[in-house]
């Protein structure tokens, strides 16, 4: 199939990639796993027993903040006979998590510190039976966890892929996104393949059809070609817009240590396998995404804005409507997409044209890790 298509085509991935059950299942053993995976806000872990629990591949993992505020994370698993111990997405303990089944009881910490009848048992351990560490690294103010046991570079895998699309070391840094606010976040249910979504995300070769306001802020989006594609390259806004807002009027303030070249301009990364973060001078825009199955991915998509600005309580509706309906455009594409995977008539795959070419690398990308 492949030899036969022309130069300016490109094969993607066959159907079965974005629906096959067995191909998911290995994706969250080898990929998500595997890697280092952005499991929630920092802040969102406002004190010491404040928690949250995510599915990470397999796994549901729970994230709390210790007594000394580092922040840690294990498999939410009693070490006992394996109950879930946490169920809820969030909420807070005092001083402990104690397993609703037999009442094992376990530090911030990680650590058994009680259960019944354990003085009579003197022999456990009480860290050899406490709960099972994962690996956790903050950066941009989220937690990122990683499941395997020797975790890949985060300066490689995550950090590099923000210097690699911006060329600089410092760019992101100038934004200072772990000190900015989470001023909306909304969730999205997408029945669609996470693949679908990142591959949307790496092109724009889709936004003159579905992003009438985005290409109105950023003119250069109507020609198809992702800004991405150029290393360093942000999309400038069009001469009469004010702000990255839904209808061209001035944002919220400037994040102060923006340089003059990142101004009026719109940066967006992949950070692989589930992160995506805008760019933009007044916000930054993160996604999250949790897969779920091979047709039912959640995205939640923080949008971060100074601290004053959200304190203040000053409207940033029209800043957050702008991607919020970017998002529905995309989401909606990937949904009507998704059911077609399963059709004869996408059992090859389909094709990709030269403003997508670059999704070929991510699809090789894909292939090698589950090889
Ligand atoms: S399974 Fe948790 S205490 Fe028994
Ligand atoms: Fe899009």
């Amino acid at each position: 199939m492949t030899s036969e298509l022309p130069p300016s085509l490109l094969p993607t991935l066959p159907g079965s990639s974005y629906t096959d059950p067995q191909i998911f299942a290995r994706e969250q053993e080898r990929i998500f796993e595997q890697m280092w995976f952005c499991a929630v806000r920092a802040d969102d872990l406002e004190r010491p027993g404040s928690f949250r629990t995510v599915q990470v591949g397999r796994e549901s993992v729970l994230v709390t903040r210790s007594r000394d505020d580092s922040v840690k994370a294990f498999l939410n698993i009693c070490r006992h006979r394996g109950a879930r111990l946490c169920t809820q997405e969030a909420g807070e303990v005092k001083r402990a998590f104690q397993c609703p089944y037999h009442a094992w009881t376990y530090g911030l910490d990680g650590k058994l510190v009680a259960a019944p009848h354990l003085t009579g048992m003197p022999d456990v351990d009480r860290t050899t039976y406490g709960l099972l560490p994962v690996h956790v690294r903050e950066w941009l103010g989220y937690v990122w966890v990683c499941l395997a046991e020797e975790p890949p570079s985060f300066e490689t895998d995550i950090i590099g892929a923000a210097t690699e699309r911006l060329g600089d070391p410092s760019a992101i840094d100038r934004y200072q996104v772990d000190g900015l606010s989470v001023g909306r976040r909304i969730r999205y249910e997408v029945r669609a393949n996470w693949k679908l979504i990142v591959e949307n995300f790496m092109e724009c070769y889709h936004c003159a059809t579905i992003h009438p306001e985005l290409t109105e802020v950023l003119p250069e989006f109507a020609g198809g070609y992702a800004a991405q594609s150029y290393v360093g390259h942000g999309a400038e806004f069009a001469g009469e817009v004010q702000g990255f807002t839904v209808d061209g009027s001035a944002g919220a303030d400037r994040i102060p240590t923006v340089s003059d070249e990142q101004d009026r301009r719109y940066f967006a990364i992949t950070m692989k396998p589930q992160v995506f973060v805008n760019l933009v001078p007044d916000h930054v825009i993160v996604h999250r995404m949790y897969p779920l199955a091979a047709d039912h991915t959640v995205v939640e998509c923080d949008w971060l804005f100074l601290k004053d600005v959200v304190e203040a309580g000053r409207d940033v509706s029209r800043s957050v409507e702008l991607f919020h309906r970017v998002n529905v455009q995309d989401f909606d594409a990937c949904e009507r997409c998704q059911p077609a995977m399963d059709s004869r008539a996408y059992r090859t795959g389909g094709v990709l044209v030269p403003s997508e070419h670059h999704i070929g690398a991510f699809h090789q990308w894909v292939t090698d890790r589950l090889r």
